[in-house]
Formats: structure tokens, C-alpha cells, sequence
């Protein structure tokens, strides 16, 4: 196992926890912004470590097909390559192939796609995915897993559920870097509670340095995925981290925390600063609203991001869709708050005042009670 994961304080089922991983000692809650390609759209390394991002993440797939594993094996791998020193995690590459291309196909073999580069059938096994993130070598890699939206019902959900316990058992053997790099496995099972179980069980069994929760965040209702999450959460080890994928919204960070998550990801602050969206207490502020070309406020007067320091609502409405230094700015103030919300979760827990903060949080955003 080449992590350590040590709880600093709870409140009921919330954790704060310090991660230790080879290139970086993360707190816990903790947001990953995504970088396919090996950047975060918009921001440079000394901006993500200035803004406290402690750890990105990055795709097999993309990474696999440009500028390819071999390449950045023989220039050292991805941290040298991208220059980043602090922690990085892959995902394993099926969950991108077919949420992005609706040729994916899945068999007990692995995922088939069509390639994008040269339109040739390609397979991603399990074996190759994680040789693959072996020579990216990242501070933790995810199995490959048989991802089915939740929305879906039927036999599929089972079928997958127990295609991912038994490529797990594939990752493990193909995993050949284990004092480097995390192998997390990741609980599928829709949002059947005994396909949950089984699969949580299962995964257990097989004492991973840390477990994932995927297959959320697919268009289910609220309600559904807490009660996953919740479930999951309560059957993992208490001693290892938990990672509910592809989650979230600053409300859901809230959310899975109190129910005993750890770290979450998403392209959510990035993607939404591009279309003219800022993340803020209240909730979101539309800067290309009309109601913004004469506002002299900062995005958000109680964030002390660079951009709320020195930009006004005013000039970021002016333009934030028309030059790329708009959604720049934006992203910039979208992940300092996750990255603030993050540690104020944190810091909540630690100083016994996590039920404080939580209400504060949703006073804030729900002011009417709605
Ligand atoms: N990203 C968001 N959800 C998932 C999931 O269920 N599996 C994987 N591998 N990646 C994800
Ligand atoms: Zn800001």
C-alpha cells in the first residue's frame, strides 16, 4: 500500500482525515478539478497550487491516445511530463469511452471502442488499462469498471456489477507498481441496495488501499444517490479513503461528506465557468446576465480568489463567452471555492463544528427554506 489515511476528527459520520500520498500529503474532504489531457482547462500549475488544489486527475483514455502511455513512460511520467508535484489520480478509461463514444461495446473481454484517431476497433482489458496508468503513475489509479447509467434497470445492472468484481481480481494481478501506486476499486450495483451490498463485500474482501463509489451522478434523483451513497459509505473500512465519482455540486460535497466521503471530482466548475456561470454562497451568479454589465462587485465579496480581488462582475459579464481569459477567470474563482468549501469542511470537522457549518452553508443557499 503506498498511502496513508489518518482520521483527525469526526462528527457522526463525517470525517476530516489526513491522506498521505507519494507526491503529496492531501487533507480530507477533498475536490479533484479534472484535466483530460494532462491541464485543467485554463489554469496553470503555480495557479492550482496557489488556489490549494492538492491533487487533479486525468483519463487513461485521452491520455493513452495523446500523446500516448509509451511517451510519457519514456519521458518519466505524467508528473514530470505536465511538471505538476503534487498528487494525481487516473481513471481507468471505460467510464470515458462510453459516456464519450456510443460505439463503446463491453464484453467479459473488456471495453471495444472505435478508435477516434483512425476509426479501428480498439479493446481497453482490464490488464491494459492499469499497465497503462502504470506508466502514467499516478499517486492512485481505479480499476477498469462496467459502467451502466442508473437509469437503466434489469438484468444489465447485475451483469455489470459482477463483470467489475471479476476484473478487479485482473487489475490486481496486472498491477505492477503497488509500493508507487494505489489500485482503488470502484462499487457498481445502479441503485439496487443488495447489488450494493455484494459488490461493497466483495471489494472488501479484497483489502484495497481505498474504494470508490461509481455509477452516480447519471441523472438519478437526489434522494437515490444519498441513500447509495449512504449505504456505501457505511459498509467500507473506516480506515481507508472513500471516493464518490464524477460528484459534484457544492451541495453534494456537503452532502456526502456528512454522510462519510472523502474525496470527489468533477468537470462541474470548469465546465460551467465556460458558459458565463460562477460559483458562489448564495448559489450560482449568471454573469451574462444584463443585471451583471453595471455590477462593481467582485464575483463573490467574501472570496479573496485573485480574480474576486481584482476583477468586477461588470467586466467579467463584458467578457467572460468572448475571450478565453474570461472562462480563464472564471474557472480560477470556481475551484478556489471548491477548493475553500473543501477545507472549510475540513477544518469544520477538526474543530467539532461541522453541524454549524453545514447549517450556515444551507442557510445561505436556501435562505427561503425551499
Ligand atoms: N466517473 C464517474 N463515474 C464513474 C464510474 O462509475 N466509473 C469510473 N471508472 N469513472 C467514473
Ligand atoms: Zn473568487
Amino acid at each position: 500500500m503506498a498511502l496513508k489515511f489518518e482520521v483527525l476528527g469526526k462528527f457522526n459520520r463525517a470525517r476530516a482525515a489526513r491522506l498521505s500520498l507519494p507526491h503529496f500529503v492531501c487533507q480530507t474532504p477533498l475536490f479533484m478539478p479534472v484535466g483530460t489531457q494532462g491541464t485543467i482547462k485554463g489554469l496553470t500549475n503555480n495557479q492550482l497550487e496557489e488556489i490549494g488544489c492538492q491533487i487533479i486527475l486525468g483519463n487513461t483514455y485521452h491520455l493513452a491516445l495523446r500523446p500516448g502511455a509509451e511517451l510519457i513512460d519514456d519521458l518519466g511520467g505524467l508528473h514530470k511530463f505536465m511538471n505538476w508535484k503534487r498528487a494525481l489520480l487516473t481513471d481507468s478509461g471505460g467510464f470515458q469511452m462510453v459516456s464519450l463514444l456510443h460505439l463503446a461495446d463491453i464484453t467479459e473481454q473488456g471495453v471495444t471502442f472505435q478508435s477516434p484517431v483512425d476509426a479501428k476497433p480498439m479493446l481497453l482489458t482490464p490488464e491494459e488499462s492499469i499497465q497503462i496508468q502504470n506508466k502514467i503513475g499516478a499517486d492512485i489509479i481505479m480499476a477498469l469498471d462496467d459502467v451502466v447509467k442508473t437509469t437503466i434497470t434489469g438484468p444489465r445492472i447485475e451483469e455489470a456489477m459482477y463483470r467489475t468484481l471479476r476484473w478487479i481480481d485482473r487489475c490486481i494481478v496486472a498491477h505492477k507498481r503497488p509500493d508507487e501506486q494505489n489500485l482503488f476499486g470502484i462499487v457498481q450495483g445502479g441503485l439496487d441496495p443488495v447489488l450494493r451490498d455484494i459488490c461493497v463485500r466483495g471489494l472488501v474482501d479484497r483489502n484495497l488501499p481505498g474504494y470508490a463509489i461509481g455509477g452516480l451522478s447519471g441523472g438519478e434523483d437526489k434522494d437515490s444517490f444519498w441513500r447509495v451513497v449512504a449505504q456505501c459509505t457505511a459498509a467500507l473500512p473506516e480506515d481507508k479513503p472513500r471516493y464518490v465519482m464524477g460528484v459534484g455540486y457544492p451541495l453534494d460535497l456537503v452532502v456526502c461528506s456528512a454522510l462519510g466521503a472523502d474525496m470527489y471530482d468533477c468537470v462541474y466548475p470548469t465546465r460551467t465557468a465556460r458558459f458565463g456561470t460562477a460559483l458562489i454562497p448564495e448559489g450560482l451568479l449568471k454573469l451574462k446576465n444584463q443585471a451583471m454589465a453595471n455590477d462593481e462587485h467582485p464575483i463573490d465579496p467574501t472570496c479573496l480568489c485573485m480574480v474576486c480581488r481584482n476583477y468586477t462582475r461588470a467586466y467579467l459579464h463584458c467578457i467572460v463567452t468572448k475571450d478565453p481569459m474570461g472562462s480563464q477567470l472564471v474557472s480560477y474563482h470556481n475551484l478556489s471555492y471548491m477548493m475553500r468549501l473543501s477545507k472549510d469542511l475540513h477544518t469544520s470537522i477538526v474543530e467539532g463544528r461541522f453541524p454549524e457549518f453545514v447549517q450556515g452553508f444551507l442557510r445561505v443557499q436556501f435562505p427561503k427554506g425551499d
